[in-house]
């Protein structure tokens, strides 16, 4: 599964213009993969639409079934919506991170496909739903195999009546009858309200523990990888400190490329910048957002800290204008939790 044909290069800093965000910025080129059989697709033509919250938003150009997307910041994370009609159904890549330089080529799901699995799950590709194929894998991206379907949550999907988990034998067809991953490790979900952002956790009493956040789109597949690891979900990481540990993400998660000189998160108000751990703390545990009432980082209620929420995917988006953290179990995210939840102590 690791066929690289998706190019990214660094194009200098693209967006030095006044007001922008100060930064690198990254084209993407690939061409698109068919979800059931892994290879390149050769006709139709794509439309391709990139999510991730990024402003200014990148330009894309499609000629056939290759793209390029020019523009796209740098440290950020972004995901396409590909479709291919009438033969490939609109399908939400997995996520794309735009801070290294090659990634898979996207892939889209055939309707034929699509078509079997929905009438697997008893349900009906339709407005106001999405759809998600997940990938369960363990840390080395192999598949996770043995999953029972009474270990499989999804969690914050609000009224809406979920279908599945369907699962899917190693050709990609359905596996009838199946109750646990088998093959490559799929497993698909139908009717899941649109627009959502549930997680894919394990269910309480599970012998594994995952927590993906999946963006759901109107009518789109939404591919996942799930990272899969056994036993309860690990702790927090003890003993963080500010000034060794959490202070360094800034600069290694592109955060003072804006947040510092005369970038647009310093404009708004935090100044990440000038490489001193005690100003970077008073702003985040002393100083109020201005205009508001908020701290940057909430003691009482850490996850709910503006450190970590700026920067996350949320539904509907807030105004941050780039998406870092990959969701709840993205490493550096959980090192922040951990530090506040520890009492954002100045160590
Ligand atoms: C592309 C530029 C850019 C990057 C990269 C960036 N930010 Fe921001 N950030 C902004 C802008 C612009 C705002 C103001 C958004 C608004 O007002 O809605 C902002 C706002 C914020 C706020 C709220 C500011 C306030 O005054 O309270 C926080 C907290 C924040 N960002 C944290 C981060 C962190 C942490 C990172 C790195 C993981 C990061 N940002 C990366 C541009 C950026």
């Amino acid at each position: 599964m690791t066929r690289v044909l998706f190019v990214a290069a660094l194009a200098g800093c693209g967006f030095h213009a006044q007001g922008d965000p100060v930064g690198g910025s990254v084209t993407l080129q690939g061409q698109l993969r068919d979800f059931k059989t892994q290879n390149v697709l050769v006709d139709g033509t794509a439309t391709v639409v990139v999510e991730g919250q990024l402003s200014p938003p990148p330009v894309v150009t499609v000629a056939g079934v290759s793209f390029t997307i020019d523009g796209v910041l740098e440290n950020s994370l972004v995901d396409v919506v590909v479709a291919v009609p009438p033969t490939h159904h609109a399908t939400r890549s997995s996520i794309l991170f735009v801070t290294d330089n090659f990634e898979e080529a996207p892939v889209v799901v055939d309707e034929v496909t699509l078509a079997s699995l929905a009438a697997a799950a008893g349900a009906t590709p339709r407005a106001g739903h999405g759809m998600i194929l997940a990938h369960l894998v363990d840390d080395a991206h192999q598949p996770r195999l043995g999953v029972l379907r009474s270990e499989l949550a999804l969690a914050d999907v609000g009224a809406s009546t979920v279908k599945g988990p369907v699962f899917l034998d190693g050709t990609l067809a359905v596996a009838a009858d199946q109750t646990k991953t088998s093959g490559e490790g799929w497993v698909a979900y139908f009717d899941v309200l649109s627009p959502g952002l549930p997680t894919l956790t394990a269910a309480p009493n599970a012998s594994v523990n995952m927590a993906a956040a999946i963006p759901i789109g109107d009518d789109v597949v939404s591919i996942a990888e799930v990272i899969v690891g056994t036993g309860t979900t690990p702790p927090l990481p003890a003993n963080v400190s500010f000034a060794t540990q959490v202070f360094p993400l800034f600069t290694s998660l592109g955060c003072v490329g804006c947040h510092a000189a005369n970038g647009g998160g310093k404009d708004a108000g935090l100044d990440l910048g000038g490489g001193s751990p005690h100003k970077a703390y008073t702003e985040l545990v002393d100083e109020l957002r201005p205009g508001t009432p908020k701290f940057r980082v909430d003691k009482e209620h850490p996850t709910q800290s503006l450190v970590l929420t700026m920067p996350s995917r949320e539904v509907p988006p807030d105004g941050h204008p780039n998406i870092t953290f990959t969701g709840p179990s993205d490493p550096a995210y959980r090192l922040i939790q951990a530090w506040i939840t520890q009492g954002a102590t100045e160590n």
